[in-house]
């Protein structure tokens, strides 16, 4: 099968980095002004100057001067939950902050009490619908946690969901594996025995259906300490599984460092940054995933992401997508925040949310720029948005036109 598509006007993105981007990289988003490009067998396998189209046979399709780009890639999800917790959301209008709410049992703890009630036949419906409105929104590969199950059974299920949404959609999908993203009320005096349930029947019933493939663990004050999250991290490497990791959220506990040790993909949240913070992510192969969309919602500091540019860390961003700190999934929206509230520039936030997205997957060799051989997993965007600039500018909308996989 081949397309191609005509008109272009700006075709972004065009280079063919296979890895994530570092500093003054960052502030360059390379494009090709009136373009074509062609798709054969889901792979981009030529593009250039209209005035240079090939006559091939081809489904032609015209882009009319829209822009055509990577889709994006939204490396940190738990997009899989339950029930809503709009209740908390008005605790919060009237006053309560994030942690207030946690403590009263509400947050995580009260998603995995949601958990243990709904069949997973259910589950995967009210997931396999939101992930079909997330796709409309130009999300074209997707990391999905478990993490509001706590219990053998219940992560089994979340996992398993997961696993379904992988079958039976055309996205790449990857599975974090977070049975450490808060300590049950059971085990509230006795962690220890909890974190011996996560790595002595937890990972090995996960590994034996081969239902993860990253591990995660919420590594802050009252959740899990840096050493514990060391120990856990180590667990899931055994089974192949890399940690991917909530980390700095609210404090600055140490996780960095353990992370990195442990070879972390991705390193996630990061609003709390120390000067020993930055300079051991600098040092490292582990990328930055901000989450704006998290501060914007529970109100709290962003990730300092423009010093990590200039500090040469590898910077992506992701939605956070959760019913708990962040009910949204609007890849253009955190953009958007990106450039506003943390003062990246239209180029830097769409390299963080394409390219070093794709990275923090481990799916930039194969898609994240328009680079001939890589897999076509581009969005058409809509006539209204004629330069790249104005994918952040027109804030929270949906600029998406059509999505090619
Ligand atoms: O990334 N911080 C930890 N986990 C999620 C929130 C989970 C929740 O509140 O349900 C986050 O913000
Ligand atoms: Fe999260």
């Amino acid at each position: 099968m081949v397309k191609i598509i005509k008109n272009i006007g700006q075709l972004l993105q065009v280079r063919d980095n296979k890895d994530a981007l570092r500093g003054k990289e960052m502030s360059q988003l390379p494009l090709i002004e009136n373009a074509y490009l062609v798709i054969k067998n889901g792979i981009i396998s030529d593009f250039g100057l209209m005035n240079e189209i090939p006559e091939i046979e081809a489904e032609t399709i015209d882009a009319n001067g829209r822009i055509v780009m990577p889709v994006w890639t939204d490396s940190h999800t738990h997009l899989v939950f339950a029930a809503s917790r709009a209740g908390e959301f008005v605790d919060k209008i009237n006053g309560l902050t994030y942690e207030e709410i946690a403590r009263r049992g509400g947050g995580i703890l009260n998603s995995a009490k949601k958990m243990t009630e709904i069949t997973e036949d259910k589950l995967y419906e009210k997931s396999a619908t939101l992930l079909k409105e997330v796709i409309r929104y130009g999300t074209g590969a997707i990391e999905i946690k478990s993490g509001y199950g706590l219990s053998v059974e219940a992560e089994l299920k979340m996992l398993r969901v997961i696993k379904r949404l992988k079958q039976n959609f055309s996205i790449p999908i990857k599975a974090t594996f977070l049975g450490a993203h808060a300590v049950p009320e059971a085990y509230k005096n006795n962690k220890k025995v909890y974190i011996d349930l996560i790595i002595n029947q937890m990972l090995p019933a996960i590994a034996r259906e081969n239902l993860a493939d990253y591990i995660d663990v919420f590594c802050e004050k009252g959740y899990f300490t840096a050493e514990e999250t060391g120990e856990i991290l180590q667990a899931g490497i055994r089974y192949g599984l890399k940690p991917k990791v909530h980390i700095n959220q609210f404090n600055s506990i140490g996780g960095i460092e353990i992370a990195v040790k442990y070879q972390a993909v991705s390193v996630d949240h990061l609003e709390v940054m120390t000067d020993d913070d930055f300079e051991i992510l600098s040092h490292s192969k582990t990328i930055a995933t901000a989450l704006p969309a998290c501060s914007f919602f529970i109100d709290i500091p962003y990730a300092p992401v423009k010093h990590m540019i200039d500090k040469n860390i590898a910077v992506s961003l992701a939605t956070d997508f959760n019913p708990g700190s962040t009910p949204g999934f609007n890849m253009n929206f955190v953009v958007s925040l990106a450039c506003i509230q943390q003062k990246l520039t239209p180029e830097q936030a769409i390299n963080a949310a394409t390219l070093n997205a794709a990275a923090a997957l481990e799916l930039s060799k194969e898609m994240g720029s328009i680079s001939k051989g890589k897999k076509a997993r581009l969005m058409m965007l809509k006539d209204f948005i004629k330069d790249y600039k104005e994918i952040p500018y027109y804030f929270a909308t949906n600029p998406v036109e059509e999505i090619f996989f």
